[in-house]
């Protein structure tokens, strides 16, 4: 794993060799990563290189810190494609695990001009503002804040959202969505959504703003998202 004589840093072939281990299953998720120590003296190398490629892998997501406890390979990123326009509850649901959501605010408030604007709708027009924590499994994956024309379905409630709000709009609304558009951009955890994600303040996060227009070209939402970076990996298959 370690070649004193690279010219890559020890640390660098450390991490890269972890990753591997991960990669081809000889270090499973759930299962203790050797101490600092046994790596040390594995491989005749100081506890500080150690310590750094591990702290760099812990920020990468591959490993997890347990309090007390010691530190554990983490669960694999969730893959996403970001072909096709799927809602959160039938990302999870094709994986096979189970979509929860945490309402933490549902509102009807009066569109401020830049909401507006993006839902082409008129200043001032009633527009809900939905905040919720999208959980797999019961753990926090995202937390997104939508905005939606209150004419376009006038009938939404809290409990409506509290499931499939795309499940209700082609289901029950009888509208159809159309496409699409999503700009990702990576960022850091500000206190609020470092909270709500249970991550710590300054971690990487994924923001994602994603405007959806129904088939008929009316704009059906406007949603911010906030993605654990550690959780989450976006992919996209591009033909020539
Ligand atoms: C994803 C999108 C959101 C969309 C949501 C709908 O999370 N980023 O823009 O509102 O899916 O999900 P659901 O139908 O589960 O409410």
């Amino acid at each position: 794993m370690i070649n004193k004589q690279s010219p890559l840093p020890i640390y660098f072939q450390l991490e890269e060799g972890i990753k591997k281990q991960i990669e081809n299953g000889e270090l499973n998720s759930g299962d203790m990563l050797p101490s600092e120590r046994e790596y040390s003296e594995r491989f005749s190398i100081s506890r500080m290189t150690v310590r750094q490629a591990i702290s760099n892998l812990v920020n990468e997501g591959y490993l997890e810190r347990q309090r007390g406890k010691g530190t554990f390979i983490a669960q694999k990123k969730l893959e996403q494609n970001l072909k096709g326009l799927t809602s959160f509850t039938e990302d999870m649901k094709s994986r096979g695990m189970n979509p929860e959501t945490i309402m933490i605010h549902f509102t009807k408030v009066q569109a401020i001009p830049s909401i507006a604007e993006k839902l082409e709708l008129s200043i001032g027009a009633p527009i809900y503002e939905i905040k919720r924590i999208r959980l797999a499994d019961g753990l926090p994956m995202a937390y997104e804040c939508l905005y939606m024309s209150c004419d376009l379905i006038p009938a939404l409630t809290m409990d409506i959202a509290k499931g499939s709000i795309y499940d209700y709009v082609e289901k029950k609304a009888g509208l159809e969505i159309g496409k699409g558009v999503q700009e990702i951009e990576a960022a850091i955890a500000r206190k609020k959504e470092a909270e709500i994600l249970e991550i710590k303040e300054g971690s990487p996060i994924l923001c994602i703003q994603r405007k959806t227009y129904l088939r008929d070209q009316r704009v059906l939402e406007l949603v911010y998202s906030f993605y654990r970076a550690d959780r989450y990996r976006f992919f996209v298959e591009m033909d020539r």
